[in-house]
């Protein structure tokens, strides 16, 4: 099977964990266009989606999928959303496609968050994929500082702005041994939006897509 065909075996399998009349939280990225694309097979199932990218939401538009705002929710029950890498703990890397900001919104909204991935993305400790973070244009040569402080080689991420206007910072040589600690100490520094580490909003579930099906790791 293709990384693709993996990839949307899992987007149809997380169709189990809708829950019928409610809105569904949806994320970001080429596994979760398969998810968008099985829930237009189903989309009276549900009352709409809080989207976490313009991407997003047009895709959910196109299948004929309402598309609500953030603030005209309360709760979500459920969050889906791909992941760069994910450990043995829920913890993951995510901003591969810049979309993290919004992403931690959304799934801070959720009561559960279900990641859907394909088996690429399983890791033991977080770090190989380059940490992306969300920062404010201004600060972007001292957070690169800070971060070679810390062992990392942060690069900004050519031209891209994310939906909300910022840079996009990579960080690669991290070994994120506890991503509680550094997600809450990466946040505090001055200009850092968000970074893509998701401990505080880990998953609690997850479905990878494996040639021998999708597994089913709960956290
Ligand atoms: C976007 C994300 C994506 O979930 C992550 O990059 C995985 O993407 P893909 O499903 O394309 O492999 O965090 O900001």
């Amino acid at each position: 099977m293709t990384p693709d065909e993996l990839k949307a075996q899992v987007g149809r399998a997380a169709l189990e964990y809708l829950v019928d009349g409610a809105v569904v939280g949806v994320g970001t990225g080429s596994t979760v266009n398969h998810f968008i694309d099985a829930l237009a097979t189903v989309r009276q199932r549900v009352a709409g989606a809080v989207s976490s990218s313009v991407a997003s939401t047009t895709r959910l538009r196109a299948a004929g999928i309402e598309v609500l705002e953030a603030d005209q929710v309360e709760r979500i029950p459920v969050y889906i959303d791909g992941a760069d890498e994910i450990d043995g703990h829920g913890f993951m890397i995510k901003g591969g496609g810049a979309a993290l900001t919004r992403e931690k919104i959304v799934a801070d909204l959720a009561d559960r968050f279900v990641c859907i991935a394909d088996q690429s993305k399983q890791v033991a400790v977080l770090g190989r994929f380059p940490l992306p973070v969300e920062v404010i244009p201004m600060a972007v040569a001292q957070v690169v500082r800070r971060f070679a402080r810390l062992g990392g080689q942060a690069v900004q991420r050519g031209r891209v702005v994310t939906d909300n206007g910022n840079a996009i910072v990579d960080v690669s040589g991290l070994a994120i041994r506890d991503p509680l600690a550094m997600e809450t100490e990466i946040n505090q520094w001055p200009g850092v939006v968000t970074v893509g580490i998701f401990a505080r909003h880990k998953a609690q579930i997850c479905l990878l897509g494996t040639p021998e099906g999708v597994k089913t790791l709960r956290f």
